[in-house]
């Protein structure tokens, strides 16, 4: 068995996030600007390559794979990158082999690709959803259509996927909204999970405004709902807590209120090939230019060596001038 990939902070990674596409057809105001810059599709992994990479990673002991973006569905190989990864599920052996293949998308596209998401072997996906009323759901997106979305939930949700659904809180925007949706994911058998806005790209809105500590969020949540605390971990940066009554999953992912960083298991690839080792870092290996110069051999040499560089922790401050730092979330999926 090839050597697990550890830190020099002490945490063994396990989690792969790649982003198939640093393109997305909706416009998160917290997310991107009203005008982007995409890559040029030359600048891309190919599927194989991208494939090649992520074997590389589950033969050093990754054992979970998010597919993410921007958005993963307006690619137009995911699905078979997904059937030829979600062939390691469950692998055992010299290779490796995925206790998880997942994927984080806006819902947009998901009725279409749920089916064959299930066939290939996936079995949860998260789904953001930060509004449930039409105008709203329509502002913070600029261009989504919550009726779409929510069509794409549900039919995951019969194609047989767990749901997990993520929000952004953001202050005076949809944070009347918060109890109304965690009563919601009860009523349709969905988890939910919220979110701190963080500080990544410029985008046109001042952040400050909006963010909302989720502190605050639970202590209101806790005066409405029986919140207990549970032990659940799905290997994420989220903290949980279940309604007593209902067994719905509340998750916390509070970077600037609490801190996560000492137990973080992940790193992420980039479409362009490039591997980030922390989100809140320009930390980073051209992992493309290694494979196409020196093939297998280079990666694992890069790979141990990237690890080395891992940074301890991010440093996000959401009332700092510029953000933390300049590339968008979608570059890094999160
Ligand atoms: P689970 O497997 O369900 O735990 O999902 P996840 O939380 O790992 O993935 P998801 O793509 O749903 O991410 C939810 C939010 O967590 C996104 O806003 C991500 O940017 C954020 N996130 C994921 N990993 C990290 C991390 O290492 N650091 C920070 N600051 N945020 C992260
Ligand atoms: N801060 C927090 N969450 C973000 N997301 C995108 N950009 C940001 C940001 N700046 C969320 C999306 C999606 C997940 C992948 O990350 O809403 O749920
Ligand atoms: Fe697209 Fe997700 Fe960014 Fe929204 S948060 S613009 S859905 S990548």
């Amino acid at each position: 068995c090839a050597p697990a990939l550890k830190d020099r902070h002490g945490r063994t990674i396990s989690y792969l996030r790649i982003s198939v596409t640093d393109r997305c057809d909706l416009r998160c105001r917290y997310c991107m600007a009203e005008q982007m810059t995409f890559l040029p599709k030359a600048a891309l992994l190919s599927l194989d390559e991208i494939a090649i990479i992520a074997e590389r990673f589950i033969a050093r002991g990754i054992t979970k794979i998010r597919l993410t973006g921007g958005e993963p569905l307006v690619r137009r190989d995911v699905g078979d990158l997904v059937k030829r990864l979600g062939r390691h599920i469950g692998a055992k052996g010299a290779e490796g082999g995925l206790n998880e293949l997942t994927m984080t998308t806006n819902g947009n596209r998901l009725a279409e690709h749920a089916p064959a998401l299930v066939d290939a072997g996936m079995r949860r996906i998260n789904v953001s959803l930060d509004s449930r009323d039409p105008d709203l759901f329509r502002h913070i997106t600029r261009h989504g259509d919550v009726a779409r979305v929510i069509d794409g939930i549900f039919a995951a949700r019969d194609a047989g996927l767990a749901v997990k659904i993520n929000m952004v809180a953001l202050k005076g925007w949809n944070e009347h909204e918060i109890a109304p949706m965690l009563a919601w994911c009860s009523d349709e058998g969905l988890d939910l999970t919220l979110i701190e806005t963080m500080p990544l790209g410029t985008v046109d809105e001042d952040r400050t405004d909006r963010f909302l500590p989720l502190t605050k969020v639970l202590d209101e949540l806790k005066a409405q709902f029986p919140l207990v605390r549970d032990t659940h971990d799905s290997g994420g940066p989220a903290r949980y807590w279940r309604r007593a009554d209902s067994g719905t999953r509340l998750g916390l992912i509070s970077p600037l209120t609490a801190n996560f960083c000492d137990t973080c298991n992940r790193v992420r690839l980039t479409t362009e090939g490039i591997l980030y080792t922390c989100l809140g870092h320009d930390d980073q290996v051209d992992l493309k230019a290694i494979l196409r110069a020196e093939g297998l051999p280079g990666l694992d040499a890069a790979l141990d060596a990237a690890l080395l560089s891992k940074p301890a922790r991010h440093d996000f401050d959401i009332a700092a001038a510029t953000p933390a730092v300049a590339r968008h979330m979608s570059v890094t999926g999160g």
